[in-house]
């Protein structure tokens, strides 16, 4: 290969990781509260940024089927339990497992389904 051809890759490589690195902060937590709080359940609080300083977009995005918009994902406490959404992971195998509701029923009442937090990220507790 010309080392022209390897430097353009290179350029293309970086202005890449710049552009995913600026354009994420904004994902920061989701709130998730179509069910949980009607249930009697504190609103969920999906930390978004710490998710995806773990894994892949396309972890998520693609190979699990979440859909790229807060509150698009029709997502239960069932479904969780059998192993879907959240409960892909969350099965104490990956990470933690469900009996650690607190943890993800974070929420102070009265939020609603959304994006919270701009560049930061509150994780469980903080909205
Ligand atoms: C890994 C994260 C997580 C954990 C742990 C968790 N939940 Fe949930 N739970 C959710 C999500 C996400 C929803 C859907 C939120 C929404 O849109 O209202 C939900 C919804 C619910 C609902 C609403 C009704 C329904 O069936 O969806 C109840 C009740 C509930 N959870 C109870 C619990 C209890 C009790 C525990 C602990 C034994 C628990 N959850 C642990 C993430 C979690
Ligand atoms: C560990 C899983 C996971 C990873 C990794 C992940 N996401 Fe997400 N993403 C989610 C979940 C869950 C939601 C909320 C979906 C819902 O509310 O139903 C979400 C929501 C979003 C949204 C919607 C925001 C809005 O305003 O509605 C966008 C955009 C997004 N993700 C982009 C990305 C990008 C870009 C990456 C990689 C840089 C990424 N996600 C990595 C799980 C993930
Ligand atoms: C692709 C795997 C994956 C999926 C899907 C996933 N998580 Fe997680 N989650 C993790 C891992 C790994 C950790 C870190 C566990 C640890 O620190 O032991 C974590 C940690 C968390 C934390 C703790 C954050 C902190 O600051 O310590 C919360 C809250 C959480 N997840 C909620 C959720 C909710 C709600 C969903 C579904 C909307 C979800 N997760 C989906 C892998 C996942």
């Amino acid at each position: 290969m010309k080392p022209s051809i390897i430097y353009a890759a290179v350029i293309v490589l970086i202005a890449g990781i710049f552009h995913t690195g600026s354009g994420n902060a904004e994902y920061a937590d989701v709130v998730l509260n179509k069910r949980a709080e009607k249930q009697g359940m504190r609103p969920v609080i999906y930390p978004h940024w710490f998710h995806r300083i773990r894994f892949r977009c396309k972890v998520c995005h693609h190979e699990l089927g979440f859909k790229m918009r807060a509150g698009a994902n029709d997502i239960s406490m069932s479904a969780i339990i059998d192993g879907k959404y959240c409960g892909i992971c969350h099965n104490n195998d990956v990470a933690w497992g469900v009996e650690n509701c607190d943890l993800c029923h974070s929420g102070l009442p009265g939020l609603k389904t959304g994006i919270k937090g701009g560049a930061q990220t509150g994780g469980p507790g903080r909205w």
